[in-house]
């Protein structure tokens, strides 16, 4: 059997990741948070450092193990994530945002668990999370930044208006309400989209696709700081 040795196409370069979902505190023992299961992205962080980066990746609660070689911070809400990338993107070249990031959270964390009432209903007030990927791509100095766009209709619609309005470098779409792909699967299909060029990644497994995506990633980070 031969194995062949993945192209160092990003060696010595500085790569962050997010990944996983996070989770909103509603009290002590609730919180609220998505199916993402964080394959997509440990996948990435696997293939960007077989690739010769040195990665970090930001992590949200998943149930799967460090990718040899990677560095992983650990946080749980939205506001944690953002926290954890700020601190340090002023020394990484590349961001990629993987995580599914709750776009809200509960206005007040109750300090004990709130019980239930006679009342049949119950309200909870939210607030807006920061916008992680949106904060990285408006710094200055800003490393090639690459977003993720879960959608479920109008796919590439909606990804190309996050590529322009979040001033990204590259896109990568998925229809999550797809059979067989997205959220927890073990595969997935992207239309990857940049200000000017589009290309189709056809299902595979995420270890594949992560190797694809990472060499159109590659390339168009070599061509726009060359
Ligand atoms: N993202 C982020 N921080 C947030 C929300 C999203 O960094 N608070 C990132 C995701 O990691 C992803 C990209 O933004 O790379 C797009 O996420 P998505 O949820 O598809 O876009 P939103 O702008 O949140 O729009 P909507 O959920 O309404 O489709
Ligand atoms: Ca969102």
């Amino acid at each position: 059997q031969h194995f062949t040795a993945p192209s160092q196409l990003l060696a010595g370069v500085k790569l962050m990741l997010t990944a996983g979902p996070t989770r909103e505190a509603l009290d002590p023992v609730r919180f609220i948070s998505n199916h993402s299961s964080g394959k997509m992205g440990y996948a990435l962080a696997a293939a960007a450092q077989q690739m010769g980066a040195e990665v970090t990746l930001v992590s949200g609660p998943v149930a799967l193990a460090t990718p040899n070689g990677v560095t992983r911070i650990n946080v749980e809400s939205a506001t944690q994530m953002h926290a954890a990338v700020m601190q340090d993107i002023k020394h990484q070249q590349i961001f990629i945002a993987c995580a599914a990031v709750a776009d809200y959270s509960p206005k007040q964390i109750a300090e004990h668990k709130i019980k239930k009432t006679s009342q049949d209903a119950l309200v909870i007030e939210l607030t807006k999370n920061p916008d992680i990927v949106a904060d990285v791509a408006a710094g200055t100095n800003k490393p090639f930044t690459v977003g993720f766009a879960a959608e479920t209709q109008g796919v590439a619609h909606y990804a190309q208006d996050k590529l322009k309005r979040k001033k990204l470098d590259m896109i990568a779409a998925n229809n999550v309400a797809a059979q067989n792909q997205g959220f927890n699967s073990d595969h997935n299909a992207l239309s990857v989209f940049w200000p000017n060029g589009h290309t189709e990644l056809p299902l595979a497994e995420k270890t594949t696709l992560a190797t694809h995506l990472l060499t159109l990633i590659a390339e168009q980070y070599h061509d726009t700081n060359r």
